[in-house]
């Protein structure tokens, strides 16, 4: 029996697009050129890692301490649009492939590197409906590492080979191979060539799965 772990941002639900903003905010107040292209390398990776990403960009140099405090700046934009997140956020097709899939018997995680994870399950409603959560507060490594997705699996006790990965980030598919599991790519990560399948909607997912 095979166990399914979800990403979070940009497959769950829509927050993608307000890292997106938060950030672009930042950038924006710092002079440091920010486009969509750039997010989505932002896409699976933690933030202080998102913040070098975007200050690569950038002609100037930062301390540890100005860093923290972008970082801050960020999160605290970004905090405040998750207060309007709802249950209606989350991304099509995802509550009825939820079921399908609890139906079935499969157990599901939440894979995440962000560290306002449960805030934002607990906004769409969907803080009870995991039978494991893993996120940014419990690892030392990001995505493309695998520790994320091992550490949901640990907590599903069954061995990454059984696990089945569901990604929008390039990073996340990587993170995903590296821990032996299958990786299916939607969105963004659909570009990258270690993926084992692509697709665009949560129902064919069903299908990859064989549910009844
Ligand atoms: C972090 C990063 C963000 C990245 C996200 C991936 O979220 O800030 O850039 O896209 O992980 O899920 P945070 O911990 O800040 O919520
Ligand atoms: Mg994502």
């Amino acid at each position: 029996m095979k166990s399914v772990i979800f990403d979070l941002d940009g497959v769950i639900v829509s927050t993608d697009d307000l890292h997106f903003q938060a950030w672009k905010s930042m950038a924006d107040r710092n002079g440091i050129p920010f486009d969509r292209q750039i997010n989505n390398l932002l896409r699976g990776v933690s933030r202080a890692e998102s913040l070098e990403i975007i200050l690569r960009k950038s002609e100037k140099s930062y301390s540890e301490q100005q860093k923290q405090e972008l970082m801050q700046y960020k999160n605290d934009i970004y905090v405040k649009l998750l207060d309007n997140l709802k249950h209606s956020d989350i991304l099509p097709g995802v509550v009825e492939l939820i079921n399908r899939l609890k139906k079935a018997g499969v157990k599901i995680a939440i894979g995440s590197s962000s560290k306002n994870t449960r805030k934002i399950l607990q906004k769409i409603g969907l803080e009870t409906v995991f039978d494991a959560i893993a996120d940014g507060t419990e690892i030392q490594h990001s995505k493309p590492d695998p520790e994320v997705f091992l550490v949901a699996a640990r907590k599903l006790e069954t061995k990454p080979e059984n696990c089945v990965v569901v990604e929008d980030a390039v990073a996340g598919i990587e993170a995903a191979k590296a821990g032996n599991m299958t990786a299916i790519a939607i969105g963004d990560a659909a570009s990258s060539s270690l993926a084992d399948y692509r697709v665009n909607t949560m129902m064919q997912i069903a299908e990859i799965l064989n549910l009844e």
